[in-house]
């Protein structure tokens, strides 16, 4: 999807309306997440939500969904990363997702923003401050 039809509000709300395709009938905790990259010189959107599975383990995050998404599309750097789920304050990415986000780091102030399920509660980061001193092998 294009971001130049999409401003921050439509990415929001297309967040807000991807969280009913969450499958999370274990936690009820429901997330979307949307990765931005740049692509032939324009902005992109990709989606993701969480699949949980019967085998808790299996559960792929949204931020990591997103990703995969963003992959096939032909993502190669996340120029900025959006949260939403359907709790009262904001989640941030788990340990596992800044590992696999880590991955895809071109641009350290690349923001991450993470809101609450009415939109009113944010926090606010960047890609490199998510997992800092991360492994590389650069
Ligand atoms: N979850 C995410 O999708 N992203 C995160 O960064 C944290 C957790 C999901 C996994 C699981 O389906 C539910 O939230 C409760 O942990």
């Amino acid at each position: 999807m294009r971001k130049e039809l999409m401003k921050q509000d439509d990415i929001l709300a297309a967040l807000k309306d991807k969280l009913s395709h969450s499958h999370s009938p274990y936690s009820g905790v429901q997330v979307a997440a949307a990765v931005e990259y740049i692509q032939n010189g324009e902005t992109h959107i990709a989606f993701g939500v969480n699949v949980e599975n019967v085998s808790y383990g299996l559960t792929v995050c949204a931020e990591r969904s997103a990703i995969s998404n963003a992959i096939i599309e032909g993502m190669k750097h996340i120029t900025a990363l959006y949260v939403i789920s359907n709790q009262s304050e904001a989640i941030s990415p788990c340990g596992a997702c800044r590992q696999v986000v880590s991955e895809f780091i071109d641009n350290e102030d690349a923001p991450v923003l993470c809101f609450d399920h009415s939109l009113q509660k944010k926090w606010e980061s960047t890609l490199g401050e998510l997992l800092p001193n991360r492994f590389t092998l650069k």
